[in-house]
This record gives structure tokens, C-alpha cells and sequence, in this order.
């Protein structure tokens, strides 16, 4: 049942706030600054590494996880997609961590990869959102995320559930190894116990960011940038528009930009800049200005203070509320999700149902 709402897509962004609740409460009890796993004797501070593997959007979220579990938990983290991983034959010690994401739980390469880490990595675990699913049964501890069914073929509730439950997950890793003091570990817990009012506030932005879909709809290619943790954002909000859409969208580290990308910047380049006013906003912001001295038309998604900083000159802005800079690619994601949605709502594609596509990929 959709609602009050015309797609399945449009409700699930829409239920984000209440899911993710749902997600952070079920990992920290209310009261408590603490993360804790369900049955489980997981120890962060017995291993020597944590090997990620997802396909799609839960390879996005694993992308956007390893600047997690490196800069708070300090673990040294390897990022593959499950269909490169499977036939590499990547050597797995016994103090790996193998973390396999998956909506579905029953994605072919997934699975495969999963199984060529049995016997060899220290422990198994797994982020799914179907607790019945192979690849949860297959694993020593399997997360759920609790996003709820998920029925618009484009990920939206889940990817925001698994980067919470990653997130938690990494503050877990850092209170076991010692990494974070209580006063940063209680600032986190703080923080993740206000995102989902922050979530709120972002989707009343859903009029402001029509009105930029209706611009982008327009256009034969999209480029979206962002540094640090919007990098993986970056490329996730690219692929959502991809997928619904069928526009043309990459995304890219905004730093990489003049590496080559930068040739395709012209007056009808509509470029997408996530940039919440953080350490790295100023690069991010002189990355933006290369692409307008290019007449590519930006749009600047950002606080408050970002906004007036840098606005000058760009195309449009997305306004979002202040938060928790390792919290600010959940957030960014709606702006993303709602970016794609209206722009294919425009295009007059087929939302929940995007050509080509099947919700569970599993065959290879
Ligand atoms: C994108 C999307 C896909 C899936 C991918 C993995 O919107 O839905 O990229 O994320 O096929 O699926 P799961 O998470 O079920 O393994």
C-alpha cells in the first residue's frame, strides 16, 4: 500500500525517519551510549582487519563505512563489489573480518563471495534487511537493518538502515579498541539519537529540491562531486538517478575532478555538489568554482553556513540542517533520493519499476 503517496520509491524515502529510529534504538537502548549486537561475542579489538563486500547501493554504503571504521576505529578496511571480489581470490587471514551488505540477502555474487570467505576469515557477519534471506543464514552474525520491505526497485530506506547500522557498528569497533574517549563515543550516540528529527527536516525540502529535478530532468548528463564521506554519495545519488531516470550520471571525488572530468563541463553540465560545511568544504567549494568558471551549472547542497558562503553564482541550492559531520552522508541522502525521484517523475519514467531492472539480482 502506497499512502498517500503516488510510488513505493516516494514512500520508503518518506519513511526514513521512523525506520531509522527503528535501527539506532534497536543497537543502543535508550539510555545507554553504547553499542550492543544482538547474541553476539564480536570483539573489534582481536582483529586485524574487515573486509567489505556488497553490490550496488550496499556497496556504496560499505565505500562510505571504511572512512568510518579508519578514522574512528583506526582498522585497516578493504571495499570490494562482490563480482570482482569472488574471482580474485583475495588472500583472507583468520584476524579478517568479512562483512558482507545486502538488501535482499540473496544477491548471487554476495552469496559466492561469502562462501569463498568461509573457513578462512575469522568470523562471517552480515548487514541484511531480510532476516530469513541465504545470505543471513550463512552467516556467524547477521545484522538486520530494519528498513521494513522494501519494494521500489531503487534502494532508498535501506541504504540509510545500513549506513546507521554501519555507522553503530564502527562506534562499536572503536570502543573496543580503544580509539574514541567516552566524551566522543557519547557525542556519536547523541548525535545518531537526533537523526532521525534531523531526517525530518530534510524532507520538508522535497518542494525546493522538485524545482532543481525539474532543471535536471532537462539534461543528457549529470556529474554529482563530493570529497571525504560524500564521496561515496556522491556516486550513490548518481547511480539513483541512472537507475530511474535513465539519465546519463557519474559521481566523482570532487578533488579528481581536473584529472579528466572536468573536459565534459560545459553550459549544459549540470553538476550536483553535496558539501556540508566541514573540514574539507573549502576544497569542495574550490572544486565548485572550477566547474563555474566552466559555465557548468551547479547545484549546491549544504547548510546554512555553507550556503552563505559560497553560493555566489551557482545554479541552485538544496538547504540542509546542521549535523554531526560523520553523520552527514545519511542525511545527504535524501536530498540524492529525492534529486532522482522528481527528476524521473518529470521524465515520466517508470518510478518503481525502472527498465531492465529486478529488485534481487540472483543469478551472476
Ligand atoms: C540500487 C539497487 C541495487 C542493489 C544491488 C544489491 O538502487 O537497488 O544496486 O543495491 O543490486 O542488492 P542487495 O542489497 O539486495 O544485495
Amino acid at each position: 500500500d502506497k499512502g498517500e503517496h503516488k510510488h513505493f520509491m516516494a514512500k520508503e524515502i518518506a519513511e526514513q525517519p521512523i525506520v531509522v529510529a527503528e535501527a539506532i534504538r534497536s543497537y543502543m537502548p535508550t539510555g545507554a551510549d553504547q553499542v550492543v549486537l544482538p547474541d553476539t561475542d564480536l570483539d573489534f579489538s582481536k582483529l586485524d582487519r574487515l573486509t567489505m563486500v556488497a553490490c550496488g547501493t550496499a556497496f556504496y554504503a560499505c565505500l562510505t563505512a571504511k572512512y568510518w571504521f579508519e578514522q574512528l576505529a583506526k582498522m585497516p578496511v578493504e571495499v570490494d563489489i562482490a563480482s570482482e571480489f569472488r574471482y580474485r581470490e583475495p588472500p583472507i587471514t583468520d584476524r579478517t573480518l568479512a562483512l558482507f551488505v545486502s538488501q535482499s540477502g540473496e544477491t548471487a555474487d554476495t552469496l559466492a563471495a561469502l562462501r569463498y570467505c568461509e573457513g578462512k576469515a575469522d568470523k562471517i557477519v552480515s548487514v541484511v534487511n531480510v532476516p530469513e534471506s541465504s545470505i543471513a543464514r550463512e552467516s556467524d552474525v547477521a545484522l538486520p537493518i530494519h528498513a521494513g520491505v522494501e519494494i521500489g526497485v531503487a534502494s532508498t530506506k535501506a541504504f540509510t538502515c545500513q549506513l546507521s547500522v554501519l555507522l553503530m557498528l564502527a562506534l562499536k569497533a572503536a570502543a573496543d579498541r580503544g580509539t574514541l574517549s567516552d566524551e566522543e563515543l557519547a557525542d556519536h550516540a547523541a548525535a545518531l539519537r537526533g537523526l532521525p528529527s534531523v531526517l525530518n527536516t530534510a524532507l520538508d525540502q522535497n518542494r525546493a529540491i522538485r524545482k532543481s529535478a525539474q532543471r535536471l530532468s532537462e539534461a543528457r548528463d549529470v556529474l554529482f562531486l563530493g570529497r571525504g564521506l560524500m564521496y561515496p554519495l556522491a556516486m550513490e545519488g548518481a547511480l539513483k538517478l541512472k537507475e530511474i531516470s535513465y539519465i546519463h550520471a557519474e559521481g566523482y571525488a570532487s578533488g579528481e575532478l581536473k584529472h579528466g572530468p572536468i573536459a565534459l563541463i560545459d553550459k549544459h553540465m549540470p553538476v550536483v555538489v553535496m558539501a556540508p560545511r566541514d573540514a574539507v568544504f573549502d576544497k569542495t567549494v574550490s572544486n565548485m568554482q572550477e566547474v563555474m568558471a566552466r559555465k557548468g551549472k551547479v547545484i549546491l547542497v549544504s547548510d546554512d553556513d555553507g550556503i552563505a558562503e559560497a553560493e555566489d553564482g551557482v545554479w541552485s541550492t538544496i538547504r540542509m540542517p546542521h549535523i554531526h559531520p560523520s553523520l552527514a552522508p545519511i542525511l545527504y541522502s535524501v536530498p540524492a533520493q529525492l534529486l532522482a525521484y522528481h527528476t524521473a517523475v518529470a521524465k515520466g519514467t517508470d518510478v518503481d519499476q525502472p527498465r531492465n531492472l529486478a529488485k534481487s539480482v540472483t543469478v551472476e
